[in-house]
């Protein structure tokens, strides 16, 4: 069986329990441990399948989520949540459970198209309406650039949006409370995937223990990897 597990991207992978079915099956057949770490790499909705299945499967294995859309850089990808739809009824069967890491890649973000642009901008307006009066007016004086997806404002926009919906997710709600132990914001270009990232794929590949982590830096204020995961592993 190959390590790389590829999957159709959209909610059309959350409404397919024979993906879910697949997926889990590749866990017990890659001999996935609660040792090992799942990546998943993808949009919300990939990140949200990968995520249940890495959840239930031996009550929870390790995740690394890749988010490769607006909305799971600022949001989703950087929350405790994931699920997938059921009977017709969205996120039906799902858990809370914190990944191990996030790393935000904006290289991604340049082959989406302008709706999946603007809807994760729409959960930033959200975040900020709920959270940070600046940020909102930060928003509106730079309204044209962000319409135009202007590379130093989309960044800045889906950091603070991360970071304020990491801080709220941090509140005192217990289903809330855990937050993701590391989370990266790595806007310059140093995951050598060699895939097109409009490809979204979940890896099965064990890593080795990643309990020790080494400080990764091309590019990123904070970013932080397994000491023995090699950064071109090509997906
Ligand atoms: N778990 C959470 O906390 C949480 C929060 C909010 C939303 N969600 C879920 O997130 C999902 C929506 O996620 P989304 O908005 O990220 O969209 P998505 O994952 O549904 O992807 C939208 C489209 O973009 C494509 N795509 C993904 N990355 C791309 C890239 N880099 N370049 C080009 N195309 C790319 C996908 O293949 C798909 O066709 C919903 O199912 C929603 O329920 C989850």
């Amino acid at each position: 069986m190959e390590d790389v597990i590829v999957v159709p991207g959209g909610e059309a992978s959350k409404n397919d329990l024979q993906l879910f079915h697949w997926l889990v099956n590749a866990v017990d057949q890659h001999g996935i441990d609660r040792h090992s770490y799942i990546v998943a790499i993808g949009g919300g909705s990939v990140l949200d399948l990968v995520g249940y299945v890495a959840a239930v499967s031996h009550r929870g294995v390790k995740l690394i989520r890749i988010p490769t859309t607006v909305l799971s850089q600022n949001d989703s990808g950087v929350g405790v949540k994931n699920g997938i739809n059921y009977h017709g009824k969205k996120n039906f069967l799902g858990t809370f459970a914190p990944p191990a890491a996030v790393f935000n890649d904006a290289h991604f973000l340049t082959t989406l198209d302008e709706r999946d642009w603007r809807s994760g901008m729409v959960e930033a307006v959200k975040v900020a309406l709920i959270k940070d009066a600046a940020f909102f007016s930060w928003m509106e004086e730079k309204a044209a650039l962000l319409t135009e997806a202007e590379p130093a404002s989309m960044n800045y926009l889906i950091h603070r949006c991360a970071e304020l919906h990491m801080q709220h997710i941090g509140g005192a709600d217990p289903s809330k409370a855990a937050l993701p132990a590391r989370w990266i914001s790595a806007t310059g270009a140093h995951i050598n995937w060699n895939n097109s990232p409009t490809s979204n794929c979940a890896t099965a590949k064990p890593f080795p223990s990643a309990s020790r982590w080494t400080a990764y830096t091309p590019g990123s204020p904070a970013c932080w990897t397994p000491k023995a995961w090699n950064a071109s592993y090509n997906c």
